[in-house]
């Protein structure tokens, strides 16, 4: 059994490859789950309903988030009814949504699981004691959890593969949207990634127009970050599970674009 996963579909670009090339990667690798990490996906910040059901209409199962979930406003309304889209689960209790989810598909049930980070990013609950209680819940109905780490630094997800190991089928790294080799399973069987990376445009800088970036490096002025034009690319990762012991076997990198093109 495999599980794909696509890394931060950043804006217009990001949901144009994943309409190209998600039914593709369906078709060649026949996936029972596929999870999208959309926190950048309307205009770089946030996501609308309309992307939401763009996303499951494609053939996703489940759509996580990451520290711009409550970047577009519109997820207020509309988060109560997406019951496959899930945010950081370490987020202050009172927050709206839920962070993890039960998958039904066909006779199993897969758990996903969204956590933040905190080194370097806003101080969240604690993702190790929080993933902790959520994985107790959901291995007493299934062996089967992909959890999305969104965090900044490799220590931190580092430390959460090892800590995780053996417990969860896999954790794959998002939010640096650069993809990282360091791809492998786990001596307990759980299938690791620093990150997955991005997928939208190449040539920016993390998605984003590289002029204005640039601009605030050199300035430190407030700039206006808008998404990037020209080339694009899809990056992810492609789980493969073992059916009796939930275990990964293999964990593979995934990137498509101009210079790494897909084969069918
Ligand atoms: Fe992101
Ligand atoms: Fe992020």
């Amino acid at each position: 059994m495999k599980l794909l996963f696509i890394g931060d579909v950043v804006g217009r670009p990001g949901r144009q490859m994943v309409q190209e090339y998600l039914p593709k990667l369906k078709k060649k690798y026949k996936p029972a789950v596929t999870i999208i990490n959309g926190e950048n996906a309307a205009g770089g910040k946030g996501i609308t309903e309309k992307i939401y059901k763009l996303f499951l209409e494609t053939g996703a199962q489940a759509v996580t988030l990451g520290n711009h979930t409550w970047d577009n406003k519109e997820i207020f309304e509309f988060m109560d009814r997406a019951s496959s889209m899930i945010r950081p689960a370490n987020f202050p209790e009172e927050t709206p949504g839920s962070g993890y989810t039960l998958l039904k598909v066909n006779d199993l049930e897969i758990g996903v699981v969204n956590l933040i980070g905190r080194t370097f990013m806003q101080p969240n609950d604690c993702p190790f004691k929080k993933a902790d209680q959520i994985v107790k819940e959901l291995r007493k109905r299934t062996p089967y959890i992909f959890v999305d780490f969104h965090a900044e630094t490799t220590s931190e997800k580092q430390a959460m593969g090892w800590y995780l190991d053996g417990r969860v089928t896999a954790v794959v790294g998002t939010h640096t949207h650069v993809q990282t080799a360091d791809n492998r399973v786990l001596p307990k069987g759980t299938g690791y990634i620093s990150d997955a990376g991005m997928t939208g445009p190449m040539d920016g800088i993390l998605g984003m127009e590289k002029e204005a970036i640039i601009n605030k490096f050199l300035t430190n002025l407030p700039v206006r970050f808008e998404v990037a034009g020209g080339r694009e690319q899809l990056n992810g990762t492609l789980i493969e599970v073992d059916r009796k012991t939930g275990q990964a076997k293999n964990i593979e990198r995934i990137q498509i674009s101009e210079e790494q093109p897909f084969y069918e």
